[in-house]
């Protein structure tokens, strides 16, 4: 179960950790040790505000997926406990990259960043740098950033990020060296560790890990290692904790979610899972990410069919419709069973928003391949897709394959592929026009100050009239317009 830390219980954490003896032994046990270096820690930021006046700022930068997010919010919830002041911005004292690797472009961005961020350090010399998350799982590029980026201070990967503690007290203690550390794997999962979130409202709650099913086109496997569950007690205490603390919508987050439990002591379904947190009093929303296909039971169909509080939306990535692709992605599903199973989904469960993810350009994809594709989303009719263009990863089956899409061949499928995404989730999204419908209100709109952001149970977005004090709550919205994806409602009651 994760601590959480707020406004109303900093004061109480703080004085927790004031009471650890850091001249006493390193605990053994892992929760223990990594809050004695969180008390070391304290005492380096403490001097460190010091010597500057002020409490020193640290910047948390994310990059991929909700389970890159969830991480931040730990790291964070450790920086603050620790005395930073966290910030926005990436001029300040220190900044950490919480990487993603799963398409090229995210690395290269982080590399441009990182370029930027070596300007920074030139004006503020003692300013810290620290990288982690899975692009740091790969070899070649912990090569690269030993070689070219010998200003960053402190590396890490995904399968210790619940050392940080410990991490960040040898950064302080370090002669200014470079500090890597990376594991190929891990099969712990060490609970208990403070957790800051970005919204007090709704939450991400890790249930497993990892991923095992190789996907040929996909680095995932390689970089979050194998497949690991939480016990169904600590997510259920976890829960309950965040809704004791103000969360009425929760994310249940894993590689594979379908195949959680399988791995456990005593087995678990997630369907099963599903049914004991729907038990949870005071919970109002659940959500899950991410679900592959081959693994979506009819039980957890019903489940959902039945419950009061799982959202009606399903991300269901594609990849592609073309079964030969589909084989050699190995995604153990054809264009068939696929459209098989969304169709068995709107039957039992008609109000539900089905998402997915497709890849254009996997290595040997022809023209023909692509009008597959586009036969699937016209069939299913996706309320939204996101489109990606295949990225070559090292190390992965398909980055070896000779037969590699031509680049502009990939461009000229991906505009097809994604004209037609458009065209039918602008029409399935506008379905709801002239409905009352409730939303939960997350946010001021970034463009119009007037306008309030909320999120429907099928995901879509409605913008409205109205206050900040709503953030957080409920509210029923009549949807007037539907310009695009989201919709202009205004507030009922
Ligand atoms: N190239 C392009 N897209 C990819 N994805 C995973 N690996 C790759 C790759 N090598 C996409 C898949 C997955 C989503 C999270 O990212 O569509 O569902
Ligand atoms: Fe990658 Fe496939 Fe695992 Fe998803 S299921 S993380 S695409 S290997």
């Amino acid at each position: 179960m994760a601590v959480y830390v707020n406004k109303d219980n900093a004061e109480e954490m703080a004085a927790f950790i004031e009471k650890i003896d850091i001249h006493g032994p390193v605990p053994a046990d892992e929760t223990k040790r990594q809050y004695y270096y969180m008390a070391k820690v304290r005492k380096h930021v403490e001097a460190l505000t010091e010597e500057l006046g002020r409490k020193p700022g640290c910047c948390v930068v994310t990059f991929g997926c909700q389970m890159n997010a969830r991480d931040s919010e730990k790291l964070t919830g450790i920086l603050q406990l620790v005395g930073y002041d966290i910030v926005e911005t990436e001029q300040t004292d220190f900044v950490i990259y919480n990487t993603c690797t799963v398409r090229d472009n995210a690395n290269q961005r982080v590399y441009g960043r990182l370029g930027e961020l070596k300007r920074y350090k030139r004006s503020n010399p003692q300013m810290k740098i620290a990288l982690c998350g899975c692009m740091m799982q790969e070899p070649t590029v912990i090569e690269k950033l030993q070689k070219s980026y010998r200003f960053v201070n402190l590396i890490f990967g995904t399968h210790n990020i619940f050392r940080f503690p410990e991490l960040l007290n040898a950064m302080f203690e370090s002669n200014g060296d470079m500090i890597i550390d990376i594991w190929r794997d891990t099969d712990q999962i060490v609970e208990d560790l403070p957790v800051e979130r970005k919204y007090p409202f709704k939450s991400g709650i890790n249930i497993m890990f990892g991923c095992n099913n190789f996907c040929t086109y996909c680095i995932v496997p390689y970089v979050r290692g194998r497949e690991r569950s939480r016990k169904p007690e600590d997510i259920i205490a976890e829960i309950k904790a965040l809704v004791a603390d103000g969360v009425v919508e929760i994310m249940l987050l894993g590689q594979n979610v379908n195949s959680y439990g399988k791995n456990l002591e005593q087995p678990i379904t997630f369907a099963q899972l599903l049914q004991q947190v729907e038990q949870i009093e005071g919970l109002e929303r659940i959500r899950f990410m991410t679900s592959h296909p081959k693994d979506l039971s009819d039980e957890l169909i019903e489940v959902m069919a039945n419950s009061q509080k799982i959202c009606r939306h399903l991300h269901l990535p594609l990849q592609s419709g073309s079964t030969r692709i589909l084989k050699v992605m190995n995604r153990v599903y054809t264009k068939e069973s696929y459209l098989e199973l969304a169709a068995k989904i709107r039957e039992r469960i008609p109000d539900i928003a089905l998402s997915t993810d497709i890849i254009v350009g996997f290595p040997g994809e022809t023209y023909e391949d692509v009008l597959e594709t586009i036969d699937v989303i016209e069939k299913v009719q996706f309320e939204n897709a996101f489109t990606f263009i295949y990225s070559q990863r090292t190390g992965t089956p398909a980055a070896a394959m000779t037969n590699q899409v031509p680049e502009a061949e990939v461009k000229a499928h991906f505009d097809l592929v994604l004209q037609k995404v458009q065209e039918v989730s602008r029409s399935r999204i506008g379905l709801y026009e002239g409905q009352t419908v409730e939303i939960l209100v997350e946010e001021k709109n970034g463009q119009d100050e007037s306008l309030m952001t909320g999120r429907m149970s099928n995901n879509t977005l409605v913008h409205f009239p109205g206050t900040e004090d709503l953030i957080g709550k409920f509210v029923q919205v009549r949807l007037t317009k539907c310009p695009g994806f989201y919709y202009i409602g205004e507030q009922i009651g």
